[in-house]
């Protein structure tokens, strides 16, 4: 494998091409438009000076890193990739329209991967005609830092695939963990219950934000608080997530709370948005909302 086809460059969709173009890959990064494009691929050069300051990667593998990295809005630049993979919108219907369209662009050997975090992906795949090469490979937040990725593997998915991909994910520098895709797959499974009663303990008045947040870090030594952790992830990302984990399982541990959907309906979705839990109109110093 030599070329890597990114779709989105969000906040998850930048960090993996980053981490592509540092494994030596070409990479290449499709957006909807020139905007959206420009914020993800500055996000992603101020990544990699924060990567040169700190003194991890030197001025010379930068200018190394930055000269494979190249960006698009259009889909047909991805047809000579060896991989897509893809970090759009939590949306099905969005995803498996695009996958559909990159099945006729793309080379029937190219494997095809989701970052998608609850949807089905045998259900993604069946929008092309490649399930057998098609798997998930699930990031972390921010990716660059994050070790982890989760390697899923469908009913469908050639087992020699998925051993490609779980080299693939190695080869990124990642500690790849094996997952079926049961929605959720590992880390959200447990995650996403625990999110949301973060949510359900503020709405009852148990704690503040500060105190909820205080009591996971210095009571259980996690390196930040939920509701930190929910401003990171995206509070709208959450919220889809939430609904397509409770539409799988109809278990109310994984029900949105009140409170997270009226967030979302407010554009309140967190870090990403200035807004969320905490206000970062100064992004060193977020302050807690008052509700
Ligand atoms: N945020 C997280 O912590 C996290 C972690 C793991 C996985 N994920 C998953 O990664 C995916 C992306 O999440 P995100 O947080 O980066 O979202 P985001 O909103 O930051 O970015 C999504 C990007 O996709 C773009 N987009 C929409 N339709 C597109 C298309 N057809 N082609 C190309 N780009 C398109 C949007 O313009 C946007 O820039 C979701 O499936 C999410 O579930 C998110």
């Amino acid at each position: 494998m030599k070329k890597v086809g990114v779709l989105g460059c969000g906040l998850m969709g930048s960090g993996i091409a980053e981490v592509c173009a540092k494994a030596g890959y070409a990479t290449v990064v499709r957006e909807v438009d020139e905007g959206f494009l420009k914020k993800g691929m500055d996000r992603l050069a101020r990544s990699l000076s924060k990567a040169v300051e700190k003194g991890k990667l030197s001025a010379e593998d930068r200018a190394a890193i930055g000269g494979r990295l190249s960006g698009t809005t259009s889909l047909e630049e991805l047809k000579d990739c060896d991989v897509i993979l893809e970090a759009i919108v939590e949306n099905l219907d969005l995803k498996k329209e695009t996958f559909g369209t990159l099945d006729r662009v793309c080379k029937p050997e190219t494997i095809f991967c989701s970052n998608t975090s609850s949807l089905t992906i045998i259900e993604m795949s069946m929008a092309t005609k490649r399930p057998d090469r098609f798997a998930g490979l699930h990031f972390f937040n921010p990716v660059p830092v994050m070790r982890l990725v989760e390697v899923v593997k469908t009913i469908a998915t050639d087992p020699a695939v998925y051993q490609e991909m779980v080299a693939f994910g190695t080869k990124l520098g990642k500690i790849a963990v094996r997952a079926n895709d049961s929605t959720g797959f590992i880390v959200n499974r447990l995650l996403v219950p625990y999110l949301l009663d973060a949510i359900r303990a503020l709405e009852q008045g148990v704690g503040s934000i500060e105190d909820i947040d205080n009591s996971m870090k210095l009571g259980c030594g996690h390196p930040m608080g939920p509701l930190t952790l929910l401003d990171f992830v995206g509070l709208d990302t959450t919220y889809f997530i939430s609904q397509i984990m409770f539409d799988e399982f109809k278990e109310q541990r994984f029900a949105a709370p009140p409170l997270l959907k009226r967030m979302v309906l407010a554009g309140w979705n967190g870090r990403k948005a200035g807004r969320g839990f905490y206000d970062y109109s100064d992004p060193q110093k977020p302050v807690p909302q008052k509700f």
